[in-house]
């Protein structure tokens, strides 16, 4: 592709994307003030915001770039409560830097994908220690310096804090300029990826780059929404050609008279010519009439989860001062919830897998006797990303006297803690180990039964699955 510098900095581009799926540049004029307009007006009162216009550039971009991180796969709404809790505890990044990954994972607790919290802590270390307490200055080196600042996350930083003219993608504009250009191609695959980037860095506004950016996201956010868009209210509608095409599709069927599908003075072109174009539906995956503009964006077909079973096992001890602790342990430094604090916990590796509950706490020194009242709770599923996680659920209830623990804690970086459910909730712990934790309680409530068996399923195989687990669980003594 290539590209030249107008003189406000923007880029111009000699298009590579087809015609049909392009903006004119009257098109561009027009859509940049009437989303702007938009946004001025309409805009949510979000905290970030806020602290965007802060005159300390250092503190300004601090605060875009945590909120950004936050807001990487997870809602705004979610987000506000993370992102001032946060920002109270540690205002600037060099307040960052001097915490704990601890601090950390427990501040980012319920928030999920628990490495975005590591990277922030990282990158603000990175920047006191080695970038002399200053962060970097555009996009591009804010994508080499930082750890977990990728593509959208730097274009997001440089245009909001440093005012840069650099467009975005996220999720949200993926959906806007798939039904404005009526991309129909899957938006994972790399044509339709490198037009929609095309795309972004020609609109954006170069006057308003920030505000721009943020807009697109925000009409994507409420307006152009994947599921009953508010097409009606939206200020690009005139330059929509999924919209053109239902207005059309309407004339068609005698309903209403088309009053869109101009953009400037030239009638949207909705005809693709291109022969074998990569940003078309496919024939296979073609127009639904009852879709309309949710024809676009499509998606290519989701990696399936992968199923894991793991088994877990919740000691409950009644203590002498008549509290009542539980035993959690630390998950590696690296991997999937690094440094989390979660129950003992093993994953069933096969169907047949006969292991005892014994095993899954034998290596942190611990002793179970046939004695100990076990409770089965059940099973918790919980959905990360990549796993569709099913845990097998036991609680033991010991006393003080039970716990004969061999290995000697080191308390300097204990990776196991007994801890009372107030410590527990406040910790560094997953939202799948709290839901648990809840059904745990709900048995509890329910005055358990002493060895309850679960239900096995109909299907033949999820028996075959029981039985398994059922042996996993049987007390050493009655084997
Ligand atoms: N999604 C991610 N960042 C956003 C922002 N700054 N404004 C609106 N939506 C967003």
């Amino acid at each position: 592709m290539k590209r030249k510098l107008s003189n406000k900095g923007n880029i111009i581009r000699s298009s590579t994307v087809p015609l049909c799926h392009d903006f004119s540049e009257t098109e561009v004029t027009n859509m940049r003030f009437s989303l702007l307009e938009w946004y001025r007006k309409n805009k949510r009162d979000l905290p970030w915001r806020k602290q965007a216009c802060n005159p300390d550039v250092n503190q300004r971009v601090y605060a875009v770039w945590v909120s950004e991180i936050m807001l990487q796969q997870t809602q705004v709404a979610t987000v506000i409560d993370y992102y001032n809790k946060w920002m109270k505890r540690w205002p600037t990044f060099e307040d960052l830097s001097k915490a704990t990954l601890e601090e950390v994972n427990e501040m980012w607790a319920g928030l999920g994908y628990y490495s975005r919290g590591r990277r922030l802590f990282e990158g603000a270390k990175k920047v006191v220690e080695e970038l002399g307490g200053q962060m970097p200055q555009d996009a591009e080196s804010l994508l080499k310096q930082l750890p977990g600042v990728g593509r959208y996350t730097a274009g997001a930083i440089a245009s909001i804090a440093y005012n840069q003219a650099t467009g975005l993608v996220d999720g949200n504009v993926i959906r806007v300029l798939c039904r404005l250009r009526i991309i129909g191609g899957d938006s994972t695959s790399q044509p339709v990826t490198d037009a929609l980037w095309q795309h972004a860095e020609r609109l954006v506004d170069p006057d308003a780059p920030g505000d721009f950016n943020q807009a697109m996201m925000e009409l994507g956010a409420v307006v152009c929404t994947p599921k009953n868009p508010d097409c009606n209210n939206c200020p690009l509608k005139n330059y929509c050609k999924a919209y053109f095409q239902v207005q059309k599709q309407k004339q068609e069927n005698g309903k209403k008279l088309v009053t869109n599908g101009k953009s400037g003075n030239t009638v949207l072109d909705i005809e693709c010519t291109l022969d074998g174009c990569h940003l078309c539906l496919t024939e296979s995956d073609s127009y639904d009439k009852s879709l309309g503009v949710m024809n676009y964006p499509r998606k290519g077909r989701k990696k399936e989860a992968r199923e894991e079973r793991t088994a877990v096992c919740i000691l409950c001890r009644r203590c002498s001062d008549n509290s009542t602790k539980y035993f959690i342990v630390q998950r590696p430094k690296k991997g999937l919830l690094a440094g989390m604090w979660e129950f003992p916990s093993l994953l069933l590796e096969s169907e047949d897998d006969s292991a005892e509950l014994q095993e899954i706490i034998s290596k942190y020194g611990l002793t179970l006797s046939s004695s100990q009242n076990r409770i089965q709770v059940g099973e918790v599923v919980h959905i990360f990303s990549h796993i569709h996680q099913t845990y097998v659920v036991h609680a033991v209830i010991i006393n003080d006297s039970d716990v004969e623990q061999e290995v000697v804690e080191d308390t300097t970086s204990p990776t196991t803690r007994w801890v009372t459910k107030e410590i527990f909730m406040e910790a560094a712990v997953s939202t799948a180990m709290k839901k648990v934790f809840k059904a745990f309680e709900g048995v509890m409530d329910q005055k358990p039964k002493v060895n309850k068996k679960l239900k096995p399923k109909d299907d033949p195989k999820e028996l075959r699955k029981q039985k398994a687990i059922d042996s996993f669980f049987k007390p050493k003594s009655s084997n």
